[in-house]
């Protein structure tokens, strides 16, 4: 037999050498939630997940530094009280997010720090943007309020804005809108193909911001589609996008690789908390190895062509990394 393909295989050393994937934690995103409240809460929605409270994430973001994580994306779990249909709290610059921004940056200059910008925590209507009288989500509307959004976050300190909210024309609006005020050194990681999935469940539950009304596939991109993903690529290209994301992941793979393919730009990919949740479930039951099989869908996830990952196990996949080297 002139091939065998097995002689490449037969050594650790040696599938080292041939291997064509790495992982490693500077490719890793830790999204984390927090809310305006004293203490740190188990996030019932997402076992292994928790709320910080403003004192606890500073204790998080130091542990994910240790293990090696850079950056970190933050979501906020809004009072009802604040919330109402237009998301007028999403760009108070003292609200929750800015004074948590402020916060990290002094106490940690070296972290880089990750916004989402859309309305659903802060909407009365659970919707990314807003509800009109009839039920329709307006886009030219919703993008002020996400323009003002976004400059909150810049003000407070974001290096990268995340637009998840998936309203046409926003990448283009934010930009202009970042560079008129002087802040065009703050970056853009749009949320290009972001899909209307049920894996986001658990992340809704987390944060209390399903929408009371109604679905987001009037603006999220449907699962049925592959040509379109690559539509609003080259929209976000022309937007001024710094970055482009495919979320959710796992489920998504043919698509991250259809951008990767397709794009100059670096493409992260969102391993979405119902994709945590389902190797969370069979690991609990004893059904998987958690430690590998978490660590085999992150490799996936690169393979497919991802150049980062925002990931639930961002932390633990770090220190999981730095063993087995
Ligand atoms: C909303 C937003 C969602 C997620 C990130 N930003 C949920 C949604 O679109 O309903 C989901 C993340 C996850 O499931 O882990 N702007």
């Amino acid at each position: 037999m002139l091939q065998r393909p097995r002689r490449n295989r037969r050594t650790q050393a040696i599938r080292d050498l041939v291997h064509e994937t790495s992982l490693s934690a500077s490719d890793l995103i830790y999204p984390v939630f927090l809310h305006a409240d004293g203490t740190d809460t188990a996030i019932e929605a997402m076992p292994g997940q928790t709320r910080w409270s403003p004192q606890g994430l500073l204790g998080a973001a130091e542990r994910a530094l240790e293990a090696g994580i850079r950056s970190i994306v933050l979501f906020p779990k809004i009072d009802d009280a604040k919330k109402d249909r237009v998301g007028t709290e999403a760009s108070n610059d003292e609200g929750l997010i800015p004074e948590t921004l402020r916060a990290l940056k002094s106490r940690f200059p070296e972290l880089t720090l990750i916004t989402d910008v859309a309305l659903d925590p802060y909407s009365s209507d659970g919707h990314d943007g807003i509800v009109s009288d009839d039920g329709v989500i307006l886009n030219d509307e919703t993008i002020e309020v996400l323009e003002a959004q976004s400059l909150a976050q810049a003000r407070a300190g974001a290096d990268i804005i995340a637009p998840s909210d998936m309203m046409d024309g926003r990448i283009g609006r934010i930009r202009a809108t970042l560079d008129y005020e002087g802040f065009e050194n703050v970056g853009l990681l749009s949320y290009t193909a972001k899909y209307a999935s049920s894996f986001y469940g658990p992340f809704r539950g987390a944060l209390d911001s399903a929408p009371k009304a109604g679905d987001k596939k009037t603006y999220q991109m449907d699962p049925r589609n592959r040509i379109e993903a690559l539509r609003e690529l080259l929209l976000d290209e022309a937007e001024g996008a710094d970055m482009v994301m495919v979320k959710p992941a796992g489920p998504y793979l043919d698509i991250i690789r259809e951008m990767r393919d397709a794009t100059t730009l670096p493409v992260a990919a969102y391993q979405v908390s119902g994709e945590y949740l389902m190797i969370e479930a069979a690991a609990q039951s004893g059904w998987l190895d958690r430690r590998a099989v978490a660590l085999e869908s992150l490799t996936g996830i690169k393979r497919a062509g991802a150049d980062m990952i925002l990931t639930y196990y961002a932390v633990e996949a770090a220190g999981w990394l730095k063993e087995s080297r």
